[in-house]
């Protein structure tokens, strides 16, 4: 990185820099698409802030905007609004969460106050310099709108002379409009990732601080803000997510003069002393067609820009983990792996087990090498066998992390990251991954194996939280990624951390898919996928059919429901094949027929997301891009309160058009289901205005159980 040029006299009389007394200078930019309309204006050559947010501005002045947007001033208030900058500054009295928090090296706090250097503005793009040259910081704010997803994409640069410490630097600040009242935030856990709650704004701050080190289940970097009417259909929403992996800290607060913003930086503790620290990308947008506008605009952008070119058919997964765990013998596995194939499976992944000498979780991460006791001849014997099915071989890693009862730990304990005698996660330790050294050594031995094997596929798993925050960590497995990436080029990356702990945009740029969750029950991953795609397409999240008896949930469902549920998203099988029922078999046969034949216009369809007017049914619908064609599967969650089922709204339909709707899985109708809609023995031809107003009436049907109703226009 070049460090900026800092123009003028480095002057400690910072007044001299700023404007004469009384002189008022406005500058403003608009940046906006058909879609949205960002307005920004700064008075006096300091940092500028948001004026205007939502729909395009279309004829309006944006200098007459800047200028209507002054609030008043009243009793009990400073004389001067403190800017809601896109990084706030105390300097202005800003008496909220400063966009900057830095010390020097004395410890003393620095209160920069920056004056507009210069500018770089493209048709989407838009890069602002400010300075302050009495404390020798450059502050560069980069703001782009993506031209056909139409996400901002946001990113702060501080640039310092000399030395300093940074305890906070946040992504270009936005405000929450003052019309939205309420917020959608994420939590959860293992097996439950993506945990929507939410919340009214109140008086102060909310901060979500995300120290494990890595993006965790318990804090997927993403937030809606919206009014109290707004929903998945419907209404304005305000969308956001920090494309970040090594930890996140979010403020969103409501000041006491009332107006609200939402800032996005690394987790606390996570900046250091330096001269140039940086953000990662905060991605936001606005959405004037409820939750799903944004959403669509964030899996359109995950799926067409962000992730690395895959192979345009996403092959069905066989996955050994909860067949065989670590217990990897080559004969079963070939059995296993022609099981598979016969069921559909056109890539079959050697998960955790295969190196050193791990018989269980408590050895051998960190010695990348072949076990000889379970693989005499090494991987070839199953690689060709797997090949000779006509399947893809991929393999499982966990790169950044060690047990101590390995070759590496004995060779290399100062490769630990954090203290020696720390508490360690699933047996294990993290290494140091800013390390060079720690980086050459898994670089060669991935590479190793990739070079002497036949492997299309990479399952990167992280299954601890980290000692401590620190953002050198994430750099250093992006790096080591991309250097993998550049040499491999044909492999294929899945992010995997006990499930969905490393879900973010930041990884996404490297890998192309997710493993959503280690909850394979089926009613879990249906509230699971649903939440997930708020910014996810189906394309890179993974979604596979478990054993009969969950493992996770000790729960038992019909293999229909288990299907379908992974048949709406990249579809995968992780049972023991050897398990399954004749009647399984058949259903689960025929429903990744289901899948190959509809899976090049459903990888590229949008997820939308319905409003049932039914609490206990979880709805969604995926639309092909033409809009000629949708599928939406409807999954009965717990019984209903009322008796008769409650038509399914559908959404994003041509109004005037007609549809021809199906139901895929009509059969399914249990005996209870007594009467005659039309829909159980015949399909229907209906307006999309129909379909969107009145619904589609359904069969009564049995908990834990779905519909998959297909839709054709004609
Ligand atoms: C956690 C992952 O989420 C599982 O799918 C599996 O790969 C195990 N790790 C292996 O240790």
């Amino acid at each position: 990185m070049t460090l900026p040029h800092f123009s003028q006299a480095m002057s400690p009389d910072r007044a001299h820099t700023g404007p004469e007394p009384g002189e008022m200078r406005v500058r403003t930019w608009h940046l906006g698409d058909d879609r949205q309309s960002l307005v920004l204006a700064s008075r006096n050559n300091r940092l500028p802030e948001v004026v205007y947010w939502g729909p395009p501005v279309g004829g309006s002045s944006i200098d007459e905007i800047a200028a209507a947007a002054r609030y008043d001033v009243t009793g009990g208030m400073q004389d001067e609004i403190a800017p809601l900058s896109l990084s706030p500054e105390a300097s202005m009295t800003f008496q909220g969460q400063t966009g900057l928090t830095a010390r020097n090296l004395d410890g003393e706090v620095i209160a920069p106050a920056f004056l507009f250097s210069h500018e770089e503005k493209q048709q989407n793009t838009l890069k602002l310099v400010y300075q302050d040259n009495g404390l020798g910081l450059s502050l560069t704010l980069d703001l782009e709108l993506t031209p056909h997803t139409s996400l901002f994409k946001l990113r702060t640069r501080l640039d310092s002379r000399e030395d300093i410490s940074v305890d906070w630097l946040a992504a270009p600040v936005l405000p929450a409009p003052d019309h939205t009242d309420e917020m959608i935030e994420f939590s959860g856990r293992w097996c439950s990732e993506f945990l929507t709650r939410r919340l009214p704004f109140a008086p102060g701050a909310r901060v979500r601080d995300n120290r494990t080190g890595r993006t965790d289940h318990a804090h997927f970097p993403g937030l809606i803000v919206c009014s109290k009417s707004a929903s998945n259909t419907t209404g304005e929403a305000y969308a956001f997510h920090y494309g970040w992996s090594g930890g996140h800290k979010m403020v969103v607060e409501e000041l006491a003069d009332g107006r609200r913003h939402v800032q996005f930086g690394h987790a606390s503790g996570t900046m250091e002393k330096g001269k140039s620290f940086e953000t990662a990308t905060l991605y936001a947008t606005y959405s004037a067609r409820g939750f799903n506008g944004a959403a669509v605009r964030f899996q359109r952008h995950v799926r067409d820009h962000l992730v690395a070119e895959t192979r345009q058919t996403r092959p069905v997964h066989y996955n050994c983990w909860e067949a065989v765990y670590f217990d990897h013998d080559v004969d079963e596995l070939k059995s296993i792996a022609s099981l598979a194939a016969d069921l559909g499976a056109e890539r079959f992944v050697l998960d955790d087990g295969w190196f050193g000498h791990r018989d269980d979780d408590t050895t051998s991460l960190g010695d990348w090498v072949i076990d000889p006791r379970k693989f005499p001849d090494g991987l070839t014997p199953l690689i060709d066998h797997v090949k000779s099915l006509g399947l893809e071989f991929g393999i499982w890693f966990e790169p950044e992390m060690i047990n101590k009862d390995s070759d590496l730990f004995r060779a290399h304990p100062d490769w630990l990251l954090g203290a020696l005698d720390q508490t360690p996660g699933r047996q294990q330790f993290a290494l140091d991954m800013s390390r060079n050294d720690v980086r050459d050594y898994l670089y060669d031995h991935i590479a190793a194996i990739l070079e002497t094997n036949d492997i299309g596929y990479i399952k990167w798993d992280h299954n601890r939280v980290l000692p401590v925050a620190d953002a050198g960590q994430a750099e250093g497995v992006y790096a080591l990624i991309d250097r993998l990436r550049r040499v491999f080029t044909a492999v294929e990356i899945e992010s995997c951390a006990s499930g969905g702990a490393r879900i973010d945009f930041g990884i996404l740029e490297r890998t192309q898919r997710v493993w959503l969750s280690d909850s394979n029950d089926a009613l879990e991953r249906q509230r699971i996928q649903h939440d997930a795609a708020l910014f996810l397409p189906a394309s890179v999240t993974g979604s596979h059919v478990g054993p009969r008896k969950c493992h996770t949930s000790g729960r038992i469902f019909d293999i229909r429901f288990r299907a379908w549920t992974a048949a709406q998203r990249h579809m995968g099988f992780e049972m023991d094949p050897r398990e399954l029922t004749g009647e399984e078999v058949d259903v689960l046969k025929e429903v990744t027929r289901w899948w190959k034949d509809n899976r090049d216009w459903m990888m590229q369809a949008d997820i939308l997301r319905l409003d049932s007017a039914d609490p206990a049914v979880t709805a969604e619908q995926h639309l092909a891009e033409d809009g000629e064609r949708f599928v939406a599967f409807a999954a009965q969650m717990r019984t209903s309160d009322q008796i008769l089922p409650r038509p399914l709204r559908l959404t994003g339909l041509d109004a005037s058009a007609t549809y021809r709707v199906s139901l895929a899985n009509r059969n399914d109708a249990p005996r209870l289901s007594r009467g005659e809609p039309l829909l159980k023995s015949r399909d229907i031809d209906v307006s999309g205005q129909y379909l969107m107003s009145h619904g589609v009436v359904l069969p009564w049907r049995f908990p834990d159980t779905i519909w998959v109703l297909e839709g054709h226009k004609l």
